[in-house]
């Protein structure tokens, strides 16, 4: 994940687009609202709210690839690249839900 935002800081910085390091305004552009993770104290409910932020992020991911495809080759490589690792988490996410109910 921290290898993702290194990829996404070096290409904003590479087109000069400076984001903002206001932690409230990250929150709000991400979509994912507030994590509260009191909430999800068992290691289902940690699963399933990490398996809803993996499919917040291929939307977000799947967007950008969608706006920039043939417009900007650069950033839609990483978008795809950044794409298919979390549609591989989700996946795995998935599968140790499954196996979960399995027991
Ligand atoms: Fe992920």
């Amino acid at each position: 994940m921290l290898n993702h935002s290194k990829k996404v800081a070096f290409r904003l910085n590479q087109l000069e687009i400076k984001p903002t390091d206001d932690p409230v305004q990250w929150e709000q552009a991400s979509g994912l609202g507030k994590l509260q993770p009191s909430r999800y104290l068992s290691l289902r409910t940690a699963l399933e709210k990490a398996l809803e932020f993996e499919r917040i992020v291929i939307k977000h991911y799947n967007d950008l690839a969608n706006n920039v495809k043939d417009k900007d080759p650069g950033t839609y490589s990483l978008a795809l690249e950044l794409l298919d690792a979390e549609l591989e988490d989700e996946q795995t996410i998935e599968d140790i839900l499954a196996r979960i109910e399995i027991q």
